[in-house]
């Protein structure tokens, strides 16, 4: 059982193809990504229309390179996985539309796969696969939740951010350091420099008692913090960039105290669902988790708890087509790809809102 997997949820367009035979593990024989950020950097952000545009570009020759490097042609995909939701509507398309093309082209079906479900099993393809049942810390641009999952499709969600995500915390911070988009990974390169101790910026709802998040209050403090320490040195007029006044060593400051303060609200919570659940495992998924500081952290908690914590490798921690063949090939193989209830007929539907918890109970086997 092979099966081809399309990403176009948001800036990513990502084709992977997977062995999903029998019951073991997925296995990756092939993927290719390509990342729009350069061309959206010009913008500061996401521009949805120019990337529905280039996932259309980049979608087949991506496609054709993957069968390439498995050595395999077209008429070899056994069924055609594609990011149903959430993102943005028309990149979604994108996805959709090739896949059911494909689908229909070699009558095969396709599976609409829960991009956070991707980023969820994405470890199961690393060199350290998880076992279930696990706690999940799912940290990405637009989501930060904490999930016990107990087997595929099977998810509780524990707690959830309130309003930003981490992901958006740490874009939203490097934008207001005048960082190119994306913020977090620039943020992380430059807090390198820096003193996390230099300014205490809050570590909200960390004694909220539950498992909720918030980062919205952050943002407003970095922007207190900065817009202050550019009045301290401002002389001139106003300048370009609010942070332009900013030395580079307080920039510097700026960025590692304020990624401390994620990091450590991250690890706290997590642990926190950890001691809830008497769960021994802690899988770490979505772009955040890429960040150094926060594996650092995760990792010498865990050690000295006795946890195990599993990440995807670190080129699969951002949108990319593997996970979405991989969460394809593991619903195949758990009997619940047919929540699409193939009959023959493609639909163009994607869910640009579709919360996870929907997910769960809707495909659980009766
Ligand atoms: O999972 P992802 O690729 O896309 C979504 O599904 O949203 O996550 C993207 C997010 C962005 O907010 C990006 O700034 C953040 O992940 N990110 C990082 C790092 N790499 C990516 N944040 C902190 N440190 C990093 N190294
Ligand atoms: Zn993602």
């Amino acid at each position: 059982m092979r099966i081809l997997g399309i990403e176009s949820s948001c800036d990513e367009t990502g084709v992977a193809l997977v062995d999903a035979s029998g019951s073991a593990t997925p296995r990756l024989l092939g993927h290719a990504l390509h990342s729009q950020i350069e061309m959206h950097q010009a913008y500061g952000g996401v521009v949805p229309e120019l990337a529905s545009r280039d996932h259309i570009r980049r979608v087949l020759p991506l496609t054709d390179a993957v069968l390439a490097q498995a050595g395999l042609p077209l008429s070899a995909v056994d069924a055609v996985a594609y990011t149903r939701g959430p993102g943005l509507a028309g990149a979604l398309l994108v996805g959709s539309g090739v896949a059911c093309a494909l689908g229909f082209a070699l009558d095969k079906p396709v599976i609409g796969v829960h991009h956070l479900e991707g980023h969820l099993l994405s470890p199961f393809l690393s060199a350290d696969p998880p076992e279930f049942p696990f706690v999940a810390l799912l940290v990405s641009g637009g989501h930060s939740q904490l999930m016990r999952v107990d087997g595929v499709g099977r998810y509780e969600l524990l707690g959830e951010t309130i309003d930003d995500a981490a992901g958006e915390a740490f874009d939203k911070s490097a934008k207001l350091l005048g960082l190119p988009y994306p913020g977090g990974p620039a943020l992380s390169r430059l807090a390198v420099q820096g003193d996390a101790q230099a300014y205490k910026f809050p570590r909200p709802l960390l004694h909220s008692g539950d498992l909720d998040f918030s980062f919205a209050g952050l943002k407003t403090a970095v922007l207190t913090q900065v817009k202050r320490l550019a009045h301290a040195s401002l002389d001139g007029p106003a300048t370009l960039h609010l942070a332009d006044p900013l030395s580079a060593q307080q920039k510097a400051d700026v960025a590692a105290s304020v990624q401390a303060a994620i990091v450590e609200v991250l690890v706290k919570k997590s642990f926190m669902a950890i001691r809830q659940t008497g769960l021994r495992r802690l899988v770490v998924a979505g772009g955040v988790g890429a960040n150094a500081l926060l594996r650092e952290q995760l990792g010498a908690a865990c050690a000295k708890a006795g946890v195990r914590v599993h990440y995807p490798e670190l080129h699969l921690c951002t949108d990319n087509g593997a996970m979405i063949a991989l969460a394809g090939g593991m619903r195949v193989q758990a009997g619940l790809a047919d929540g699409d209830a193939f009959d023959g007929a493609y639909r163009f539907d994607v869910k640009p809102r579709w919360p996870l918890s929907e997910l769960g109970p809707a495909v659980l086997p009766a």
